[in-house]
């Protein structure tokens, strides 16, 4: 099983959009593992999106990230990381598939709603950027006999 960073953006959380989002990957068979409302510190936006520190569009973006609560999470399954990157949909939402979180609920790249870890290194380092280890939290969900061959 493998594990994935999830972040509902200050434009979805205004939106009203956590519910919608969340019944997505929970009706997709996913196990919620962790989740937290907060308003980001600067440093752990700066760490987040570190690998774009030097892009244009950084400012913008870390001013956005921090104007309001993001909801963080943690989703848990098989191919977790590439599964939720599909259902997130292209990073520019007017170009996301309809049917992907995007392409459903965006216009603009610059309000997108949503992250998701890229790859399963990204998964770890998000993870232990944003999550203590004890907030990972292991269970089972009843009906993993069923979703799982
Ligand atoms: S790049 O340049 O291709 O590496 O960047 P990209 O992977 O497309 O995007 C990296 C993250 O930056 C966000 N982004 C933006 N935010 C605000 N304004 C603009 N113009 C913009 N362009 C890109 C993009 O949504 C990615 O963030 P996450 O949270 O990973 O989706």
């Amino acid at each position: 099983m493998e594990r994935t960073f999830v972040m509902i953006k200050p434009d979805g959380v205004q939106r009203g959009l956590i519910g919608e989002i969340v019944s997505r990957f929970e009706a997709k068979g996913l196990k919620l593992a962790a989740a937290r409302l907060e308003v980001l510190p600067e440093d752990r936006v700066v760490e987040q999106y570190r690998e774009h520190m030097e892009k244009l569009f950084f400012p913008g973006l870390a001013a956005y990230i921090m104007s309001g609560p993001c909801f963080l999470m943690a989703w848990e399954g098989k191919d977790a990381v590439a599964v939720v990157r599909r259902m997130v949909g292209a990073t520019n939402p007017a170009e996301a598939a309809p049917g992907s979180i995007r392409g459903d609920f965006g216009l603009d790249i610059g309000r997108n709603v949503i992250h998701a870890s890229d790859s399963p290194e990204s998964a770890v380092r998000e993870l232990g950027i944003h999550f203590a280890p004890g907030e990972l939290v292991d269970y089972s969900r009843i009906d993993e006999p069923v979703i799982y061959e």
